[in-house]
Parts: structure tokens; sequence; C-alpha cells
């Protein structure tokens, strides 16, 4: 396992740029896979959840090519895959399995199996094996087709409704990508609203979809026509630069195109709300995304409580939320964030456990937990579990924090292959890169 060590920092300042977005760049290979055409996607994020994507997609026949960073993709219309000759691999990728899912399982007369890392195999496939099923699908797994690796064989699907008991934008997408290739129409309910780049999409390229409230339709359609692609850069990968300017003293950072779309910056509102120093400086939208770009400066933070519907638009940023939550005056709650649990990895233990290891201070509650602040931090050695978000998280908190801390790098890669460069070009004290 690759190691890093982490000292205190002097202040980040700089003007930067984060990679391409995860989430888009999944969904914009997927759609381009499916589309009757050419297209070419831009700004794409090569990291190694995104590459685990492409390389399904390569295994299910559909041409792909990178020239200059950009990728050049031959769609092979909405039922066109090719049957794989060998297992699917969606590494660490749970976006990968389940949207691809909602494809493979209306591939009729496809036999794929679909499988993943370790943490990717305890991770709960129920979510969209249940109602892909009431669709019609057929797909076999461990415990009741709950864990990796999945069996897929394509059939004709049924439109349904389907009221979906978590908020989810996989399990969404998955769905609505079903009913295209279903009979009929497909209704779904979501619990309240998770990130919306699928319906973003459809939008883009024309598919059927009609949202009222918290409800969405879509249909079956015969084919649909590719269009390019520009992908914004990722607000997740941003939250930690973000975090670390403002709990950093001396501190000033620019974060161009970064996408600002409000089903994602659940995180700047809450900072807002508590003193946080954060302009939005210029907006404008790729396609239908809203990008721009942010300036964050050092802050005096108090307390937050991050409760509710805002849980869905900000998931992958409370690992380092908790981070801030150490350096912010009061007491900040995170409730309702069991979705936690089936992460990466169990973010809540590992979070806790870690932010205890520095010397900071916090508990579980029933549906979360609370971490005490301002507590200085000292160095430790980090657990990570494999997962990016908390190397990520605890490498911005050793930035804060007295002596050294380690933490194992390798994860990075999944979802910002560049975050020890960038970091370190705008002030991050790292060695052993
Ligand atoms: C994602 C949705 C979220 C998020 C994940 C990416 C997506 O998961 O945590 O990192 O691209 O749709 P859930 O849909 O399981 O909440």
């Amino acid at each position: 396992m690759k190691k890093l060590m982490v000292r205190k920092s002097k202040g980040l300042n700089g003007e930067i740029e984060v990679p391409g977005d995860k989430s888009i760049s999944h969904r914009a290979l997927i759609f381009s896979s499916l589309a009757d055409g050419n297209s070419r996607i831009l700004n794409f994020l090569f990291g190694q959840d995104c590459l685990s994507t492409m390389n399904c997609l390569k295994k299910l026949g559909v041409k792909i090519e990178v020239s200059n960073n950009i990728v050049y993709v031959e769609g092979r219309g909405l039922r066109g895959f090719l049957e794989p000759d060998d297992f699917l691999d969606a590494g660490n990728s749970g976006t990968t399995v389940r949207i691809l899912l909602g494809v493979l399982a209306g591939q009729e007369g496809l036999f794929s199996i679909i499988t993943g890392d370790n943490s990717l195999k305890k991770r709960p496939m129920k979510r969209v094996v249940h109602p892909l099923s009431q669709m019609g699908a057929n797909i076999l797994g461990r415990k009741e087709g709950d864990f990796l690796p999945l069996a897929i064989k394509g059939k004709k699907l049924m439109g349904i409704e389907y009221e979906m008991p978590i908020a989810s934008a996989q399990v969404k997408s998955c769905l609505l990508l079903a009913g295209l290739l279903a009979e009929g129409e497909t209704k779904i309910i979501e619990p309240s609203l998770s990130r919306n780049h699928t319906e973003l999409i459809f939008e883009y390229l024309n598919l059927p979809l009609k949202r009222n409230g918290m409800e969405l339709k879509t249909h079956g359609i015969e084919g649909f026509s590719p269009k390019d692609f520009c992908i914004p850069g990722d607000f997740s990968s941003a939250s930690f630069i973000i975090a670390g300017a403002l709990i950093i003293p001396n501190s000033k950072v620019i974060l161009k195109n970064v996408g600002l779309n409000s089903t994602r910056t659940g995180m700047l509102e809450i900072l807002k709300n508590c003193g946080a120093k954060i302009y939005i400086l210029k907006e404008e939208y790729w396609g239908k995304e809203k990008v721009g770009d942010i300036l964050v400066e050092t802050s005096e933070l108090t307390e937050f409580i991050v409760e509710g519907d805002i849980v869905p638009r900000l998931i992958d940023e409370i690992p380092i939320l908790s981070i801030i939550a150490t350096q912010a005056k009061g007491r900040s709650y995170f409730r309702n964030v069991e979705e936690l649990r089936v992460k990466e990895s169990d973010r809540i233990c590992g979070i806790l456990e870690n932010i205890r290891k520095m010397g900071g201070k916090g508990e579980e509650t029933k549906d979360g937990f609370y971490i005490e602040g301002p507590t200085p931090l000292k160095g430790a050695e980090i657990g990570t579990f494999f997962d990016h978000r908390l190397a990520m998280s605890f490498i911005i908190a050793g930035l804060i924090s007295e002596g050294e801390t380690i933490v194992e790098r390798e994860s990075i890669d999944i979802s910002f292959p560049n975050f020890l460069e960038v970091l370190k070009n705008i002030g991050g004290e790292l060695f052993g890169l």
C-alpha cells in the first residue's frame, strides 16, 4: 500500500481546476454507448471508477477510443450491446454496477455476469435488482440477488410504477434507463430529490421524461441520436479543496469551472449559514449543467446541522464536512445519514475512528453522529479502508494537525487522480508523492 505523509500547512493559495465530474462522466459514457451514432466526451474523468465503466462498455462491444484526453464513442444503439466473453468488472464503482444493470437487464437474450472488488461485493444491490425484477428482469446473485457477482439474462422489460424507499440517484438512473428499454410507461417516485444528472441528460438528448414533484415518468423508445458532452468539474472533488481553504489559516483559493448543479451543492448552503466566506464568481451552463468559479477564504465557522432533504444533496461531502465540523465552534449534527454505512466503506465508523485518533471528539447517534468543535488535531496513522473520500478528507485534516499524519493514497485514483499534485501546488505539505 502506498502511503503519504502530511504536515501542517501555512495556507492554501492559488487558482485550480478540478477534474471532470464522476457521476456525469459515467452517464455520458453510458448514454453515448447507447446512442445511434458517434459522439465525443470532453473533460471526462479518467479516474478508476469511470475507467471501470469504460472497460465494461468495451466488453459489451462498444468502440471507445481516447486521444488528447477526448473520449470518442461509437454508439451501438439502445439494444445493440454484444454478449461479453468474460465477467464485467466494476472495480470499486457502485454507480457502474447499479446504472449498467438497468441496461443489461433489458438487452434481450444477452447473458452477462458483473462483479467488483471486495468493497463492492459487500454493497447492497437489491435496491436495483428488486424493482428491475418487477419489470421482468432475470438477475441472480448471492442472498437473493443482493450481492455481486450478479448474473443477468436480458429480457423484454415491462414498465412499472415504483416508489423508491431510499433517495438514490443510482437507483433512479438505473430505472430510467430500464424504462427506455421497457414496453409502456415507467413511473418512479423519489422520497426526496437526489442528484438529477440523468434527468438533465434525458432533457439534453430529447429523451422522454416528465417530472411532477417527486414523480418521474418515461417510456420505451426505439433509439436516440448522439450528442457531444463537455463535463463540468466535480463539485465533490472541489469540496476537499474548499474545506482546506476554509479551515487552514491564511488561505485564499479560486476553483475554476466547478459543477454547481443544486442537487449536488448542499454543502455550500450549510457552510454559508455558518459563516463561510465562499463566493460564486461566474455562472454559466455546459449543456444543461450549471458551472461556475468559486472563491474561498479562511473563515471562522460555527456549528451546523445536516438532516432531512438536504442529505442526498451532500451525501458524498459528509466525510469532509465532518473534518470541517472539528474546527467549527459548537456541536455539529449529522442526522438521517444511515446511507453512509453502505458507501465504499462504513463511513460513520471511518470518520469517527479517525477523528478520535487525531484528538477530535464525536459520537454515534441512532441515525448518524455528531462532532464537537473547535478541537486542535494531532497527526495520526489513518485507516482509510480503501475509501477515496476518507483518504482525501483526512489528508485535509492532516494539513491542520500538529505532527505527522500518514494516509494510504492509492484509493484517491478512484475519483481525483491528480489530487495530491493540485493540493501540493497551492500549499499542501505532502511528502512521499
Ligand atoms: C451517485 C449517487 C450517489 C453517490 C455516488 C454517485 C451517482 O449514490 O453517493 O457517489 O453517480 O448516481 P446513491 O445513489 O447510492 O445515493
